[in-house]
């Protein structure tokens, strides 16, 4: 058992709005990988929540007649209920207006001052307000952000982070620590940004005031990037960096991110980390961005999604399922209803549901609804089962390198040796025949069953849960330890069981 400390996290999303396809996608892949170095022995700690400051929930607030504060209370809620409706595992949701963050934050900038790295000047430029960022003249096309977003003319006193100091030493670290960024296409792309040179960075903005204050002027507050980024150490009892929390878990840190955001993740925050003599964290993965029926997603475009409408009418599992396995984490990907129920038909009805239901039911029925008694293993028998054993390693490689929809593919490969050898074996016809073979032949099953419930069980956790009571296995041995050091036993009374994964036969009306 390896209790090496695993630390995830999603990055904390703006209270500007509802929660969307986007936001439920991190979180999904971040508790995924929680949940299965959870069932590895790992001492975990899965952190998500939301970043509260800055102009763009300062409007939102305004639009909607609240205070800031109250604002952000009210959808910051949202995003919990979100963790409900998904079943997501976090051991920390974190809110940057809370006053331990606050005093974060604020420690955070002393260091990055005390080490020269902070000076004040002013600012003039272009700040796009939906993505919080600045862009400079050259940047810009046809008037807009890269990105589309709107930008308006800034100018104000402003402190500013020595970041054009730092280009060698981030280029050092790159090459020093190669898997620092992923994917590789991604890590390139940053590296050659910096490799470019580096601009100073503001840190402040001076004309609003839904902020952090700034250290010693308050008059400031804290540009939202900096006091956001400093949530993942927060989290972690920061200022106190000698706490338990902090000492095991920091730089262990896994960031999930969306590749929009990989170059505040991959370039400020190692920077200002090393500015505040922290260690920069482990890695930051990007992943791609999900459109909707070849679209980008926009309020504008009216085609967003509502992930907790998704959830009610599909299932939070079939949900969970369909976003790990239908792209490379780390690639683009395309959401349509279509696609969904074909997943959820074919992968989890179809072949899992399907196997599960076929065993349990006839070792319900016809076979005295026990687990079966065992007699000799041939070699058909011993093949799938050291398959279903080595099960756990291969997925386990996958998720070193948050390659979430190869673990899914991986655990698939099983689900088809598995209904492939009933098929051969057809224990139904030996019922008649040979009782103690069948038996074999269902015990083999409901091993292989048990394998991949387990395994899959960080993927789609409710259905897990539910085909392990099908099986009664007890709740204490629905890890991978007891993947290797406990056994089914025979003879051991079984529950009824019911389908998991319900064909999808009609489209639910959910949009
Ligand atoms: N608050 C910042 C993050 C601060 S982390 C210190 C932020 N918040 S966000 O709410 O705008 O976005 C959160 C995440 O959602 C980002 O990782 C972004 O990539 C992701 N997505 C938004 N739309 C998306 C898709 N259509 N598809 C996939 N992910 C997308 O940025």
């Amino acid at each position: 058992m390896n209790n090496k400390a695993y630390y995830i996290t999603t990055p904390i999303y703006y209270v500007n709005g509802e929660p969307h396809l986007g936001t439920v996608y991190t979180s999904i892949a971040a508790d995924v990988l929680a949940r299965f170095y959870r069932l590895d022995g790992r001492q975990v700690t899965f952190l998500t929540g939301t970043d509260e400051h800055g102009q763009k929930v300062e409007k939102s607030a305004e639009k909607a007649g609240l205070s800031p504060q109250a604002f952000a209370d009210q959808v910051s809620e949202r995003f919990r209920a979100l963790s409900k409706a998904y079943n997501l595992s976090e051991d920390i949701f974190i809110r940057t207006t809370e006053e331990r963050h606050k005093k974060s934050a604020q420690h955070l900038w002393k260091k990055m001052s005390e080490n020269g790295d902070i000076y004040e000047s002013s600012f003039a430029g272009w700040y796009a307000m939906r993505d919080e960022a600045f862009y400079a003249e050259s940047e810009l096309i046809d008037g807009k952000a890269p990105n589309g977003a709107e930008v308006e003319w800034v100018e104000e006193p402003s402190y500013f982070f020595k970041l054009s100091d730092w280009q060698e030493s981030l280029l050092q670290y790159y090459r020093q620590n190669p898997d620092f960024i992923a994917p590789e296409s991604r890590r390139n792309e940053v590296m050659r940004f910096v490799e470019n040179g580096l601009h100073d960075l503001s840190i402040s903005r001076s004309t609003f005031n839904w902020g952090v204050p700034v250290p010693g002027n308050e008059k400031h507050v804290m540009y939202v990037w900096v006091d956001a980024l400093a949530n993942y150490i927060t989290a972690l009892g920061y200022p106190d960096s000698e706490c338990s929390e902090f000492k095991a878990y920091w730089p262990e840190a896994i960031h999930l991110v969306g590749k929009d955001i990989l170059r505040f993740h991959a370039v400020y925050w190692p920077a200002f980390l090393m500015a505040a003599g922290l260690t920069p964290p482990k890695r930051i993965f990007a992943h791609g961005w999900w459109t909707h029926e070849g679209q980008k997603m926009s309020k504008s475009l009216g085609n967003t999604i509502d992930p907790f409408a998704l959830a009610e009418c599909f299932g939070a599992d079939q949900v969970r399922y369909f976003m790990m396995r239908e792209i490379p984490f780390g690639g683009d990907g395309d959401f349509s209803e279509a696609a969904l129920i074909k997943r959820t038909n074919a992968d989890l009805a179809n072949d899992f549901g399907n196997l599960c239901q076929r065993v349990l039911s006839f070792v319900y029925r016809n076979a005295g609804a026990k687990i079966p008694q065992p007699g000799p293993l041939t070699s058909p028998d011993q093949a799938l089962l050291d398959q279903a054993h080595t099960l756990v390693e291969i997925v386990r490689k996958y998720a070193e390198v948050q390659a979430l929809s190869k673990m899914c593919e991986t655990i698939w490969v099983l689900v088809g040796e598995a209904n492939r050898y009933i098929d051969s074996e057809q224990p139904w016809s030996l019922r008649k025949t040979d009782s103690t073979r069948m038996e074999t032949v269902l015990y083999v099953l409901m091993n292989v069953i048990r394998h991949l419930a387990v395994v899959a069980s960080p993927i789609i956790p409710k259905a897990a849960s539910q085909i392990l009571n099908f099986l009664s296995v007890p709740e204490d041995q629905r890890d991978f330890h007891a993947l290797k050091n406990w056994e089914l036993t025979p003879r051991t009374v079984l529950p009824e069981p019911q389908g998991v994964f319900p064909r999808i036969v009609e489209t639910p009306k959910w949009n």
